[in-house]
Protein backbone atom coordinates (compact mmCIF):
# COMPACT_ATOMS: atom_id res chain seq x y z
CA UNK A 1 0.00 0.00 0.00
CA UNK A 2 1.32 3.36 -0.80
CA UNK A 3 0.63 6.10 1.73
CA UNK A 4 0.62 9.24 -0.56
CA UNK A 5 1.25 12.26 1.54
CA UNK A 6 -3.19 12.85 2.88
CA UNK A 7 -2.83 16.31 2.63
CA UNK A 8 -0.41 16.31 5.51
CA UNK A 9 2.68 17.83 5.55
CA UNK A 10 3.45 17.75 9.45
CA UNK A 11 1.96 16.46 12.14
CA UNK A 12 -0.35 18.77 13.13
CA UNK A 13 -2.29 18.75 10.15
CA UNK A 14 -2.85 14.60 10.60
CA UNK A 15 -3.94 16.66 14.28
CA UNK A 16 -6.31 18.98 12.19
CA UNK A 17 -7.56 16.51 10.26
CA UNK A 18 -8.10 14.09 12.99
CA UNK A 19 -10.20 16.27 14.50
CA UNK A 20 -12.56 16.74 12.20
CA UNK A 21 -13.25 13.10 11.92
CA UNK A 22 -13.62 11.93 15.56
CA UNK A 23 -16.64 12.60 17.68
CA UNK A 24 -15.50 15.41 20.08
CA UNK A 25 -15.22 13.31 23.50
CA UNK A 26 -13.02 11.02 21.82
CA UNK A 27 -10.85 13.38 20.37
CA UNK A 28 -10.20 15.10 23.34
CA UNK A 29 -9.62 11.91 25.08
CA UNK A 30 -7.02 11.62 22.95
CA UNK A 31 -5.30 14.93 22.56
CA UNK A 32 -5.98 17.13 25.90
CA UNK A 33 -4.30 16.15 29.32
CA UNK A 34 -5.24 16.08 32.71
CA UNK A 35 -5.64 19.44 35.21
CA UNK A 36 -4.66 22.42 33.87
CA UNK A 37 -2.65 21.37 31.05
CA UNK A 38 0.31 22.76 32.19
CA UNK A 39 2.35 19.51 31.45
CA UNK A 40 0.82 19.44 28.24
CA UNK A 41 1.87 22.75 26.84
CA UNK A 42 5.34 22.62 28.65
CA UNK A 43 5.97 19.53 26.55
CA UNK A 44 5.97 21.11 23.56
CA UNK A 45 7.37 24.60 24.72
CA UNK A 46 10.42 22.84 25.85
CA UNK A 47 10.79 21.38 23.09
CA UNK A 48 10.37 24.83 20.90
CA UNK A 49 12.52 26.28 22.56
CA UNK A 50 15.71 24.26 22.03
CA UNK A 51 17.85 26.15 19.34
CA UNK A 52 19.97 23.98 17.26
CA UNK A 53 22.79 25.40 14.80
CA UNK A 54 22.90 24.28 11.42
CA UNK A 55 26.89 22.90 9.69
CA UNK A 56 27.72 23.65 6.49
CA UNK A 57 30.03 22.51 3.56
CA UNK A 58 29.88 18.86 5.57
CA UNK A 59 29.56 15.65 2.75
CA UNK A 60 25.94 14.32 4.42
CA UNK A 61 25.80 12.35 1.42
CA UNK A 62 25.49 9.12 2.86
CA UNK A 63 24.07 9.88 6.33
CA UNK A 64 21.31 7.63 7.75
CA UNK A 65 18.38 8.19 10.68
CA UNK A 66 18.81 4.28 11.09
CA UNK A 67 20.15 2.71 14.27
CA UNK A 68 19.37 0.05 17.11
CA UNK A 69 17.48 -0.75 20.58
CA UNK A 70 18.36 -3.68 22.24
CA UNK A 71 20.48 -5.56 19.38
CA UNK A 72 17.42 -4.67 16.93
CA UNK A 73 17.57 -2.45 13.65
CA UNK A 74 15.21 0.72 13.59
CA UNK A 75 14.84 3.27 11.37
CA UNK A 76 15.32 6.06 13.40
CA UNK A 77 14.99 6.09 16.90
CA UNK A 78 11.30 6.66 17.12
CA UNK A 79 9.04 4.51 18.65
CA UNK A 80 5.20 4.27 19.14
CA UNK A 81 4.07 4.53 22.45
CA UNK A 82 1.39 2.44 24.26
CA UNK A 83 -2.36 3.66 23.95
CA UNK A 84 -5.05 1.91 25.07
CA UNK A 85 -7.34 3.84 22.31
CA UNK A 86 -6.51 2.84 18.81
CA UNK A 87 -9.56 0.96 18.28
CA UNK A 88 -11.69 4.00 19.03
CA UNK A 89 -10.25 6.42 15.90
CA UNK A 90 -10.18 3.03 13.40
CA UNK A 91 -11.70 -0.23 13.27
CA UNK A 92 -9.10 -3.03 14.66
CA UNK A 93 -6.51 0.31 14.84
CA UNK A 94 -4.01 -1.12 16.77
CA UNK A 95 -3.45 -3.57 14.11
CA UNK A 96 -2.59 -1.00 11.45
CA UNK A 97 -0.17 0.78 13.54
CA UNK A 98 1.78 -2.14 14.10
CA UNK A 99 1.26 -2.67 10.25
CA UNK A 100 2.72 1.19 9.66
CA UNK A 101 5.24 0.56 12.42
CA UNK A 102 6.85 -2.49 10.67
CA UNK A 103 6.81 -0.85 7.21
CA UNK A 104 8.88 1.80 8.08
CA UNK A 105 11.12 -0.07 10.68
CA UNK A 106 10.38 1.26 13.89
CA UNK A 107 9.25 -0.24 16.99
CA UNK A 108 5.14 -0.40 17.99
CA UNK A 109 4.15 -0.87 21.71
CA UNK A 110 1.15 -3.05 22.25
CA UNK A 111 -1.23 -1.88 24.92
CA UNK A 112 -2.39 -4.00 27.68
CA UNK A 113 -5.71 -1.99 27.16
CA UNK A 114 -6.04 -1.87 23.66
CA UNK A 115 -8.97 -3.31 21.95
CA UNK A 116 -7.65 -5.77 19.52
CA UNK A 117 -6.15 -9.48 20.77
CA UNK A 118 -2.39 -9.22 21.71
CA UNK A 119 -1.55 -12.12 19.60
CA UNK A 120 -3.47 -10.37 16.40
CA UNK A 121 -1.55 -7.10 17.29
CA UNK A 122 2.06 -8.83 17.98
CA UNK A 123 1.88 -10.96 14.65
CA UNK A 124 1.41 -7.26 12.56
CA UNK A 125 4.36 -5.99 14.63
CA UNK A 126 6.47 -8.33 12.63
CA UNK A 127 9.42 -8.11 14.92
CA UNK A 128 9.08 -4.45 15.85
CA UNK A 129 6.72 -4.53 18.54
CA UNK A 130 7.03 -4.33 22.59
CA UNK A 131 4.45 -4.73 25.35
CA UNK A 132 2.91 -2.74 27.57
CA UNK A 133 1.81 -3.85 30.97
CA UNK A 134 -0.40 -2.42 33.16
CA UNK A 135 0.04 -4.49 36.52
CA UNK A 136 -3.09 -5.62 38.17
CA UNK A 137 -3.45 -6.00 42.03
CA UNK A 138 -3.90 -9.51 42.01
CA UNK A 139 -0.41 -10.75 41.62
CA UNK A 140 -1.47 -14.36 40.45
CA UNK A 141 -3.43 -12.61 37.20
CA UNK A 142 -0.51 -10.68 36.85
CA UNK A 143 1.77 -13.41 36.88
CA UNK A 144 -0.89 -15.25 34.29
CA UNK A 145 -0.61 -12.28 32.02
CA UNK A 146 3.20 -12.27 31.75
CA UNK A 147 3.43 -15.84 30.66
CA UNK A 148 0.57 -14.85 27.97
CA UNK A 149 3.05 -11.83 26.63
CA UNK A 150 5.69 -13.78 27.15
CA UNK A 151 3.87 -17.01 24.98
CA UNK A 152 2.70 -14.60 21.98
CA UNK A 153 6.13 -13.77 20.94
CA UNK A 154 7.48 -10.56 22.80
CA UNK A 155 10.60 -10.01 23.84
CA UNK A 156 10.43 -6.46 25.53
CA UNK A 157 8.13 -5.75 27.87
CA UNK A 158 7.49 -2.36 29.00
CA UNK A 159 5.42 -1.77 32.76
CA UNK A 160 3.85 1.59 33.03
CA UNK A 161 4.24 2.52 36.28
CA UNK A 162 2.74 6.52 36.37
CA UNK A 163 -0.61 4.93 36.85
CA UNK A 164 -1.38 4.36 40.31
CA UNK A 165 -4.23 6.27 40.65
CA UNK A 166 -6.70 7.53 38.20
CA UNK A 167 -6.15 10.68 35.93
CA UNK A 168 -8.12 14.06 36.33
CA UNK A 169 -9.21 15.30 33.00
CA UNK A 170 -11.79 17.56 33.39
CA UNK A 171 -12.27 17.74 30.33
CA UNK A 172 -13.98 14.18 29.89
CA UNK A 173 -16.16 14.79 32.69
CA UNK A 174 -17.55 18.20 30.63
CA UNK A 175 -17.69 16.06 26.87
CA UNK A 176 -19.11 12.38 28.25
CA UNK A 177 -16.32 10.53 27.62
CA UNK A 178 -15.17 7.58 29.85
CA UNK A 179 -12.86 4.79 29.71
CA UNK A 180 -14.11 2.05 29.51
CA UNK A 181 -16.57 3.23 26.92
CA UNK A 182 -20.02 4.65 28.36
CA UNK A 183 -22.16 5.55 25.77
CA UNK A 184 -23.44 8.98 28.03
CA UNK A 185 -26.76 10.87 26.46
CA UNK A 186 -23.55 13.83 25.42
CA UNK A 187 -21.29 11.08 23.75
CA UNK A 188 -24.34 9.45 21.98
CA UNK A 189 -25.50 13.12 20.31
CA UNK A 190 -21.98 13.76 19.49
CA UNK A 191 -21.59 10.28 17.73
CA UNK A 192 -25.02 10.49 16.14
CA UNK A 193 -23.45 13.94 14.76
CA UNK A 194 -20.49 12.17 13.25
CA UNK A 195 -21.92 9.62 10.83
CA UNK A 196 -18.57 9.14 8.82
CA UNK A 197 -16.94 7.80 12.67
CA UNK A 198 -20.27 5.54 12.54
CA UNK A 199 -19.80 4.01 9.24
CA UNK A 200 -15.85 3.98 9.37
CA UNK A 201 -15.50 3.03 12.83
CA UNK A 202 -18.33 1.84 14.74
CA UNK A 203 -20.07 -0.15 12.53
CA UNK A 204 -17.63 -2.53 11.22
CA UNK A 205 -16.20 -2.69 14.93
CA UNK A 206 -19.88 -4.03 15.44
CA UNK A 207 -19.79 -6.13 12.83
CA UNK A 208 -15.95 -7.86 13.01
CA UNK A 209 -15.57 -7.69 16.99
CA UNK A 210 -18.72 -6.75 18.58
CA UNK A 211 -18.27 -3.53 21.41
CA UNK A 212 -15.67 -2.42 21.99
CA UNK A 213 -13.75 -4.06 24.73
CA UNK A 214 -10.33 -4.57 26.44
CA UNK A 215 -9.93 -8.02 25.07
CA UNK A 216 -6.94 -8.40 26.73
CA UNK A 217 -8.30 -7.86 30.09
CA UNK A 218 -7.33 -12.07 32.00
CA UNK A 219 -10.44 -13.67 31.42
CA UNK A 220 -11.13 -14.08 34.94
CA UNK A 221 -11.25 -10.34 35.59
CA UNK A 222 -13.15 -9.97 31.87
CA UNK A 223 -15.79 -13.10 33.53
CA UNK A 224 -16.63 -12.43 37.10
CA UNK A 225 -16.32 -8.33 37.60
CA UNK A 226 -17.79 -5.39 36.44
CA UNK A 227 -16.69 -3.30 34.22
CA UNK A 228 -16.03 -0.55 37.09
CA UNK A 229 -14.44 -3.17 39.09
CA UNK A 230 -12.26 -4.35 36.91
CA UNK A 231 -10.67 -0.61 35.76
CA UNK A 232 -10.10 -0.18 39.70
CA UNK A 233 -8.30 -3.58 39.18
CA UNK A 234 -5.88 -2.03 37.42
CA UNK A 235 -6.19 2.31 37.21
CA UNK A 236 -5.71 1.88 41.28
CA UNK A 237 -3.29 -0.33 42.34
CA UNK A 238 -1.92 2.05 44.67
CA UNK A 239 -0.01 -0.33 46.88
CA UNK A 240 2.30 -1.29 43.57
CA UNK A 241 6.08 -0.91 44.66
CA UNK A 242 9.21 -1.99 43.61
CA UNK A 243 9.02 -5.50 44.92
CA UNK A 244 6.06 -5.92 41.77
CA UNK A 245 8.81 -5.09 39.73
CA UNK A 246 10.74 -7.63 40.92
CA UNK A 247 8.34 -10.10 40.85
CA UNK A 248 7.76 -9.48 36.96
CA UNK A 249 12.35 -9.38 36.52
CA UNK A 250 12.26 -13.19 37.94
CA UNK A 251 9.72 -14.34 35.30
CA UNK A 252 10.38 -12.27 32.27
CA UNK A 253 13.76 -13.00 30.38
CA UNK A 254 13.32 -10.36 27.66
CA UNK A 255 14.29 -6.82 28.09
CA UNK A 256 12.34 -4.68 30.78
CA UNK A 257 11.37 -1.12 30.87
CA UNK A 258 9.41 0.86 33.15
CA UNK A 259 7.71 3.51 31.69
CA UNK A 260 6.21 7.09 33.56
CA UNK A 261 9.64 7.92 35.41
CA UNK A 262 10.63 11.40 36.31
CA UNK A 263 14.01 11.48 38.52
CA UNK A 264 16.81 10.30 38.10
CA UNK A 265 16.70 8.49 41.85
CA UNK A 266 13.71 6.41 40.01
CA UNK A 267 15.58 5.88 37.32
CA UNK A 268 18.85 4.25 39.53
CA UNK A 269 16.48 2.42 41.26
CA UNK A 270 15.62 0.52 38.17
CA UNK A 271 18.90 0.45 37.30
CA UNK A 272 19.88 -1.72 40.07
CA UNK A 273 17.28 -3.63 39.91
CA UNK A 274 18.51 -4.88 36.54
CA UNK A 275 15.76 -3.59 34.17
CA UNK A 276 17.36 -2.72 30.73
CA UNK A 277 15.47 0.50 29.94
CA UNK A 278 13.47 3.41 30.94
CA UNK A 279 10.41 5.91 29.02
CA UNK A 280 10.92 9.26 31.11
CA UNK A 281 7.32 10.18 30.17
CA UNK A 282 4.80 12.12 31.79
CA UNK A 283 2.13 10.21 29.69
CA UNK A 284 1.95 13.06 27.84
CA UNK A 285 0.37 15.48 30.38
CA UNK A 286 -2.05 13.22 31.33
CA UNK A 287 -1.38 11.82 34.36
CA UNK A 288 0.58 14.44 36.91
CA UNK A 289 -0.20 18.23 35.86
CA UNK A 290 3.32 20.87 36.24
CA UNK A 291 5.49 17.75 35.57
CA UNK A 292 7.99 18.51 34.37
CA UNK A 293 9.11 17.83 30.84
CA UNK A 294 10.95 14.56 29.92
CA UNK A 295 13.11 16.19 27.46
CA UNK A 296 14.54 18.46 30.42
CA UNK A 297 15.06 15.44 32.38
CA UNK A 298 17.50 13.46 30.66
CA UNK A 299 20.66 15.20 31.38
CA UNK A 300 20.37 15.03 35.11
CA UNK A 301 19.10 11.42 34.46
CA UNK A 302 22.11 10.01 32.16
CA UNK A 303 24.60 12.18 34.58
CA UNK A 304 23.11 9.36 37.00
CA UNK A 305 23.16 6.19 35.46
CA UNK A 306 25.33 6.77 32.73
CA UNK A 307 24.99 3.60 30.05
CA UNK A 308 23.25 1.10 32.69
CA UNK A 309 20.24 1.28 30.85
CA UNK A 310 18.58 2.59 27.87
CA UNK A 311 16.98 6.28 28.37
CA UNK A 312 13.78 6.47 26.19
CA UNK A 313 11.41 9.54 26.54
CA UNK A 314 7.85 10.30 25.56
CA UNK A 315 6.01 12.93 25.86
CA UNK A 316 5.51 16.40 23.34
CA UNK A 317 7.58 15.09 19.95
CA UNK A 318 6.25 16.21 16.64
CA UNK A 319 8.79 17.04 14.40
CA UNK A 320 11.38 15.14 13.28
CA UNK A 321 14.38 18.10 14.71
CA UNK A 322 12.71 16.78 18.41
CA UNK A 323 14.23 13.32 17.81
CA UNK A 324 17.72 14.77 17.02
CA UNK A 325 17.06 17.12 20.30
CA UNK A 326 16.55 14.56 22.28
CA UNK A 327 18.63 12.86 20.95
CA UNK A 328 21.70 15.38 21.45
CA UNK A 329 20.87 15.42 25.19
CA UNK A 330 21.42 11.93 25.30
CA UNK A 331 18.38 9.64 24.72
CA UNK A 332 18.44 6.67 23.13
CA UNK A 333 15.24 6.86 21.49
CA UNK A 334 12.16 8.93 21.30
CA UNK A 335 8.35 8.03 21.31
CA UNK A 336 4.96 9.39 21.50
CA UNK A 337 1.15 8.29 21.05
CA UNK A 338 -1.02 10.99 19.39
CA UNK A 339 0.64 11.24 16.24
CA UNK A 340 0.04 8.07 14.87
CA UNK A 341 -3.30 7.86 16.15
CA UNK A 342 -4.32 11.25 14.83
CA UNK A 343 -2.70 9.17 11.41
CA UNK A 344 -4.71 6.57 12.29
CA UNK A 345 -8.12 8.32 12.58
CA UNK A 346 -7.38 10.32 9.08
CA UNK A 347 -6.81 6.98 6.99
CA UNK A 348 -5.56 4.15 9.53
CA UNK A 349 -2.51 2.24 8.61
CA UNK A 350 -1.65 4.44 6.03
CA UNK A 351 -2.29 7.72 8.01
CA UNK A 352 -0.13 6.05 10.84
CA UNK A 353 2.90 5.33 8.20
CA UNK A 354 2.14 9.01 6.83
CA UNK A 355 2.70 10.12 10.41
CA UNK A 356 6.00 7.71 10.88
CA UNK A 357 7.34 9.15 7.20
CA UNK A 358 6.94 13.48 8.43
CA UNK A 359 8.91 12.10 11.50
CA UNK A 360 11.55 10.35 9.18
CA UNK A 361 11.94 12.87 6.64
CA UNK A 362 12.39 15.73 9.16
CA UNK A 363 15.09 14.13 11.20
CA UNK A 364 17.01 13.31 8.08
CA UNK A 365 17.08 17.00 7.28
CA UNK A 366 17.56 18.29 10.06
CA UNK A 367 20.80 15.53 10.26
CA UNK A 368 21.58 17.02 6.93
CA UNK A 369 21.25 20.48 7.80
CA UNK A 370 23.19 20.29 11.12
CA UNK A 371 26.13 18.08 9.15
CA UNK A 372 25.21 14.47 10.77
CA UNK A 373 25.99 11.50 8.68
CA UNK A 374 24.55 9.12 11.55
CA UNK A 375 22.74 8.60 15.03
CA UNK A 376 26.07 8.07 16.57
CA UNK A 377 27.13 11.65 15.86
CA UNK A 378 24.06 13.54 17.18
CA UNK A 379 25.57 15.19 20.46
CA UNK A 380 25.46 18.48 22.34
CA UNK A 381 27.45 20.39 20.15
CA UNK A 382 24.40 20.76 17.84
CA UNK A 383 22.71 22.89 20.44
CA UNK A 384 22.93 26.81 20.57
CA UNK A 385 23.45 28.42 24.12
CA UNK A 386 22.11 25.38 25.64
CA UNK A 387 20.26 26.62 28.67
CA UNK A 388 21.55 25.10 31.93
CA UNK A 389 19.54 21.71 32.39
CA UNK A 390 21.06 20.91 29.38
CA UNK A 391 23.79 20.44 31.44
CA UNK A 392 22.67 18.20 34.19
CA UNK A 393 21.62 20.94 36.52
CA UNK A 394 18.46 21.90 37.17
CA UNK A 395 17.48 25.36 37.92
CA UNK A 396 13.90 26.58 37.52
CA UNK A 397 13.27 30.23 36.36
CA UNK A 398 9.83 30.02 35.25
CA UNK A 399 7.04 29.83 33.33
CA UNK A 400 8.25 29.43 29.78
CA UNK A 401 4.67 29.73 27.91
CA UNK A 402 1.70 32.19 28.99
CA UNK A 403 -2.12 31.54 28.62
C1 LIG B 1 -1.90 7.03 26.28
N1 LIG B 1 -0.80 6.61 27.02
C2 LIG B 1 -0.79 5.33 27.54
N2 LIG B 1 0.33 4.86 28.15
C3 LIG B 1 0.37 3.60 28.63
O1 LIG B 1 1.40 3.20 29.14
N3 LIG B 1 -0.71 2.78 28.50
C4 LIG B 1 -1.88 3.18 27.92
O2 LIG B 1 -2.83 2.42 27.83
C5 LIG B 1 -1.93 4.51 27.43
N4 LIG B 1 -3.05 4.99 26.82
C6 LIG B 1 -3.04 6.22 26.21
C7 LIG B 1 -4.14 6.62 25.45
C8 LIG B 1 -4.10 7.83 24.77
C9 LIG B 1 -5.28 8.25 23.97
C10 LIG B 1 -2.93 8.64 24.83
C11 LIG B 1 -2.84 9.93 24.07
C12 LIG B 1 -1.86 8.23 25.59
C13 LIG B 1 0.39 7.45 27.13
C14 LIG B 1 1.33 7.22 25.96
O3 LIG B 1 1.94 5.97 26.02
C15 LIG B 1 2.45 8.28 25.95
O4 LIG B 1 3.08 8.31 27.19
C16 LIG B 1 1.93 9.67 25.57
O5 LIG B 1 1.09 9.58 24.45
C17 LIG B 1 3.09 10.60 25.29
O6 LIG B 1 2.64 11.85 24.88
P1 LIG B 1 2.66 12.33 23.33
O7 LIG B 1 4.07 12.44 22.91
O8 LIG B 1 1.90 11.31 22.56
O9 LIG B 1 1.97 13.63 23.37
C1 LIG C 1 -4.55 7.07 29.37
C2 LIG C 1 -4.37 5.74 30.04
C3 LIG C 1 -5.16 4.66 29.45
O1 LIG C 1 -3.59 7.84 29.33
O2 LIG C 1 -3.04 5.38 30.13
O3 LIG C 1 -5.66 7.36 28.93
Amino acid sequence: MKSGDLGAYNIEDLRQMARKRLPRGIFEYIDRGAEDEIALRNNREVYRSLKIKNRVLIDVSKRSTATEIFGHKITMPYGISPTASAGLVCEGGEVGLAKAAARMGVICTAATSSLTPMEEIYNAGEGNIWFQLYMWTDKDLTKAFVERIKAAGFKTMLITVDGSVGANREHNYRNGFSMPLKYSPRLIAQVLANPGWCARVLAPQFLKRGAFRKVNYPTELANKLTQAEIEHEYTKPDSQNWDDIKRIRDIWPGNLVVKGLQSSEDTVIAADNGLQGVVLSNHGGRYLDTAPAPLQLIPEVRAAVGDRLKIIIDSGARRGSDIVKAMALGADMVMSGRPTLFGSAVAGEAGSYRALEIFQTEMDRVMAQTGLNSVDEITSQILWNPPTWAHGESEFKGEQFTD
